[in-house]
């Protein structure tokens, strides 16, 4: 996304982002200000996902992806994800760097020789992601991404993680 001039000026020094993601440089950090800001101006608006072709989940959040390699879901998934993640976390989620590569996301598992632990190492990831996307990240009053929960029930957002799962850097073993 292009940072365009009055999104830069509505940005004030006190909102500066910091963190990880925040070092990288500072052309890059006013693209990551500008879309946060145009997000919390309404500019951007969440793209409804339609999971009518999912089982349904219920209203109690689940700790581990329900949808792991269901292929219909991986299918809403990538629509899902291009529509509403692609714009900070890059289109089939190769990240142009302003947001974390989510293809990595469960790197560390892949590296565990034990199957129990590499199992419990996903569900751990799958519950880091699903509140991550809920809640979004917002450290010191700036908005780094904002909350889906509004947007999107758990079908999606577990719909998401499947297909983030067909382009793991490292694949499992099963
Ligand atoms: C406005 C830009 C923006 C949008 C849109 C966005 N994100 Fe993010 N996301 C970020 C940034 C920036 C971070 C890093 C936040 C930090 O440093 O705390 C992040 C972090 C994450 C993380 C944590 C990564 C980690 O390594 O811990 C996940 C998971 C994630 N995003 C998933 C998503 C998904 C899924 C979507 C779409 C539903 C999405 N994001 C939409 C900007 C965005």
């Amino acid at each position: 996304m292009q940072p365009n001039a009055p999104l830069i000026r509505e940005f004030s020094p006190g909102r500066r982002l910091r963190g990880t993601w925040s070092l990288r440089a500072g052309a890059l950090l006013l693209s990551v200000a500008a879309c946060a800001a145009s997000w919390a101006h309404g500019d951007v608006t969440p793209q409804a996902v339609d999971t009518s072709a999912l089982p349904k989940l219920g209203d109690a959040w689940r700790t581990e992806n329900p949808f792991r390699a269901n292929a219909a879901a991986v299918r809403i998934g990538s629509s899902a994800y291009n529509q509403n993640c692609a714009r900070c976390h890059g289109l089939e989620a190769i990240s142009g760097g302003i947001a974390p590569d989510l293809r990595k996301l469960d790197n560390e598992c892949a590296s565990l020789k034990d199957a129990g632990r590499r199992a419990a190492c996903v569900k751990e990831i799958d519950n880091h992601f699903a509140t991550t996307v809920r809640r979004g990240r917002t450290r010191n009053g700036a908005v780094y991404m904002p909350p889906f929960e509004e947007a999107m029930n758990q079908e999606a957002i577990w719909s998401i993680k499947a297909y983030l799962e067909t382009v793991r850097e490292k694949p499992l073993q099963p």
